[in-house]
């Protein structure tokens, strides 16, 4: 990394310094606001806890969900810092708002050691303004709160795809350094990105063929096998001819998954068999078909054993795994085998075969968790998806590239 990074910020000193922390707390909760998986939560600390020892006066910034530029209670902080609170062993103030009156009052009253979590950033529409203005308004009163000789640090990986306020136009503003997060991120995805040691295996699922496009694009000269599943496998078999019935499909990309067929079909793997179930919930009926036998009116929540079993063997071989996206609805216990299998194919591969075996980001981080396996037992579990993907794809990180070489 060409950035200067937390350690030479804590050389330089932080006693006494009011120190702004952009972190990724965009955790999933559940319909009583519960944080179902504090993955991202547990891996800030860290960074925050070096900068609380040095003395310094931390304040954390970050977003929960798509608000929409207003204050909504269900998109606040407050969860968040709670946990962050336990955690850290320590009271975690959460501001009424984010660079009003309240958060004035609170930064100004740090003393050495202690930490403040700002409202939901996205709380304010300027924070995700395209408007370089706007935005830079916004940055002068976040900067603001750090009053003379503050710092930046960029701790979010799972935001610096993102060009937004908090994590790009305050950077500009102060001296900034990347946190340990991002660093690590960074510097083990690197390991991916540009070295990749062959049989190259790269597994996506999620919902949206449109949004991993770009990525099928960008891989394809560099993996050997890019193995498909989830949401987006379907439009994938509505492209050969399979009719899904209800499955999800993105009607307009299905002339896309056609062309990378054509393009990329000797290094796409597609299911064999499916689960099926009779509607979208936890306790449907389910049976397992081949691929022209989903029930009529049925829709498909999951990859099929045989063909978890095909996947299991690809990765088997690999020497270098990248997975992003569960194969199928893991939230439902009855449809999560799939998902289960590539995950544990990935910690098998990594224990037999020295594989480096790399988890790419929200849905699937939490889904290693949720379902019980070994988080140890990859190379690399990634706080961020979007971001990950950008980077495998060989985009600029805005986040990271604005930050003080
Ligand atoms: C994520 O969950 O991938 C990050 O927190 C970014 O969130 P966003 O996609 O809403 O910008």
């Amino acid at each position: 990394m060409t950035v200067k990074n937390l350690q030479a910020l804590l050389d330089e000193g932080v006693d006494g310094r009011h120190i702004l922390v952009r972190s990724d707390f965009n955790v999933p909760l559940n319909d009583a606001g519960e944080i179902t998986d504090a993955g991202r939560i547990d891996a800030s600390l860290p960074t925050l806890k070096a900068l609380l020892d040095g003395g310094a006066k931390v304040i954390v910034m970050a977003h929960l969900g798509r608000p929409k530029g207003e204050p909504n209670p269900k998109y606040s902080l407050s969860p968040v810092a709670e946990a962050l609170s336990e955690r850290l062993g320590q009271y975690v103030a959460l501001a009424a708002d984010v660079t009003g009156e309240d958060a004035h009052e609170r930064a100004n009253g740090l003393t050495e050691g202690e930490i403040l979590l700002l409202e939901n950033v996205r709380f304010d529409p300027r924070e995700t303004s395209k408007d370089e203005a706007e935005r830079g308004e916004f940055a002068d009163e976040l900067v603001a709160l750090a009053a003379d000789n503050g710092a930046f640090v960029s701790d979010g990986f799972g935001v610096v795809h993102r060009a937004q306020t908090s994590v790009y136009d305050v950077a500009k503003r102060l001296p900034s350094y990347a946190g340990t997060l991002v660093e690590n991120e960074v510097n083990t995805l690197a390991q991916v990105k540009d070295a990749p040691e062959s049989p190259y295996v790269v597994v996506l699922g999620g919902s949206k063929v449109s949004d991993k496009l770009g990525v099928i694009e960008a891989l394809a000269g560099k993996a050997d096998k890019i193995v498909i599943g989830g949401g987006m496998c379907y439009t994938f078999l509505t492209a050969q001819g399979y009719n899904t019935q209800k499955s999800l499909l993105q009607e307009e990309m299905v002339d896309t998954c056609k062309d990378l067929l054509e393009r990329f079909g000797d290094k796409i793997v597609l299911p064999v068999d499916l689960v099926a179930a009779s509607e979208f919930a936890a306790d449907a009926e389910r049976q397992e078909v081949e691929l022209d036998a989903v029930p009529e009116g049925w829709m498909s929540l999951d990859i099929g054993p045989k063909t978890a079993e095909k996947y299991a063997e690809v990765i088997a071989d690999s020497k270098t795994v990248f997975w992003n996206g569960p194969m199928g609805v893991f939230e439902f216990a009855n449809f999560s085998q799939g998902t289960k299998a590539v995950a544990q194919a990935m910690i098998d591969a990594t224990a037999n075969n020295g594989s480096f075996t790399v988890v790419g980001g929200g849905d699937s981080a939490a889904s290693v968790r949720t379902l019980g396996l070994d988080e140890a037992g990859f190379s690399h579990i990634s706080t961020g998806g979007g971001a990950s993907l950008e980077f495998l794809e060989g985009k600029e990180l805005p986040g990271v590239a604005v930050l003080d070489a």
